[in-house]
C-alpha cells in the first residue's frame, strides 16, 4: 500500500531563535488525505520546533542574567575582599605604629611580659638635689649619647646653663646599696594605648596588665622638688661606682597623715606603686 503513495517531503528549516519560524517544503504527491495527515505531522512537529524555540530563547535569557548576577556578585565580592585587606592592613600597622611607652625605674631590662619590649636602657638623670633650677623632671639618658656636632656653638644669657646629674639610690634594697646609680629602662607595650602608675597599689584594675610593683620614691624632704616615681621592688644598679657623688636622689617615701587619711594610710610608712597598662 505505501508503494502506491510516493512522497517525497523536502523540508528546510531555517529556525532563527527569536524570530519567527521560516519553513519551505515541497510536495510531490497526490492522495490529498495523505497530504492532509503528513501536512498535520509538519504543523505538529513546527508547533513543537516553536516551542522549543521560545524554551531555548528562554534559557538564552536566564543564562544571560545569571552571568550578570556573577560579575555582579565578583564585582561586590572583590570590592569586599580589598576592603576587608585595607581594613585588616590598617590593623596591623595600626598595632605596629601604636602601643604604649613607660619608663622602669631602677632595673636593666623591662619585664618578661608577653608584648613588653625594651625601646632602650640608659641611667637616670635630673637636678641635683640641693639645685633648685634645673629642669623638674627625671630622664632616662641612654648609654650610647650622640654629640651635638662640633660647629654647634652658642652664648647663653649670662653664661647660665642648666644642669643634669646622674641618678643615686638613698637606700638599701636587696642587691642595691645607698650610693649605687639607678638604671632604667624605657619599655613599650604593643597591644596597649594607656600607662600609668598608681601609687599606693601593688595590682591593677581588672582590664589593665601589671608591669611592675615596687617603692615609691622622691627627693628627701628637706632639700628641692624633684619627681614621685615608681623603683622596681627588685632593683639593679649600674656596676660603675659606689661613690657618693648625689646628683638626683632617690628616696623611699613615707606617708605623714594628717590631711592624708588614715585609715585606710598608715602614718610613717613606705609607700607601694604599680604601673599598669591597657
Ligand atoms: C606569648 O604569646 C604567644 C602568642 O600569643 C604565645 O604563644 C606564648 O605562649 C605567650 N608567652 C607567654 C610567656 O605568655
Ligand atoms: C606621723 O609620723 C611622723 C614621722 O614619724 C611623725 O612626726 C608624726 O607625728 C606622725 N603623725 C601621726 C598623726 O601619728
Amino acid at each position: 500500500m505505501t508503494a502506491i503513495f510516493t512522497f517525497t517531503l523536502l523540508i528546510l528549516f531555517q529556525i532563527s531563535f527569536g524570530e519567527e519560524l521560516n519553513e519551505e517544503k515541497r510536495l510531490l504527491l497526490s492522495d490529498p488525505q495523505q497530504i492532509q495527515s503528513e501536512i498535520h505531522a509538519l504543523q505538529q512537529e513546527v508547533e513543537h520546533f516553536k516551542v522549543l524555540a521560545a524554551e531555548f530563547q528562554a534559557q538564552k535569557q536566564e543564562n544571560q542574567a545569571l552571568k550578570a548576577e556573577v560579575a555582579d556578585l565578583k564585582q561586590t565580592f572583590g570590592l569586599q575582599e580589598a576592603d576587608l585587606n585595607q581594613r585588616f592592613g590598617l590593623l596591623e600597622s595600626s598595632s605596629q605604629k601604636s602601643g604604649s611607652i613607660y619608663i622602669r625605674w631602677g632595673k636593666h631590662s623591662c619585664p618578661k611580659l608577653n608584648g613588653t619590649e625594651l625601646v632602650y636602657e640608659g641611667t637616670a638623670g635630673g637636678s641635683y638635689y640641693t639645685e633648685t633650677g634645673n629642669g623638674a623632671n627625671t630622664l632616662c639618658l641612654p648609654h650610647d649619647p650622640e654629640l651635638l656636632p662640633d660647629h654647634f656653638t652658642l652664648k647663653s644669657d649670662g653664661g647660665h646653663f642648666s644642669h643634669i646629674y646622674g641618678g643615686e639610690y638613698q637606700f638599701s634594697l636587696g642587691k642595691v646599696v645607698v650610693q649605687d646609680d639607678v638604671p632604667c629602662s624605657v619599655c613599650r607595650v604593643k597591644m596597649a594605648t594607656s600607662s600609668m602608675m598608681i601609687p599606693a597599689k601593688r595590682s591593677c584594675s581588672i582590664g589593665w596588665s601589671k608591669q611592675y610593683s615596687g617603692l615609691l620614691t622622691a627627693n628627701t624632704y628637706y632639700a628641692n622638688k624633684n619627681e614621685y616615681l615608681c623603683v622596681d621592688e627588685d632593683p639593679d644598679f649600674i656596676e660603675r661606682s659606689r661613690q657618693n657623688e648625689n646628683g638626683r636622689l632617690f628616696y623611699p617615701v613615707k606617708t605623714i597623715c594628717g590631711t592624708l587619711p588614715c585609715p585606710p594610710y598608715k602614718n610613717a610608712t613606705l609607700v607601694s606603686c604599680v604601673l599598669c597598662t591597657m
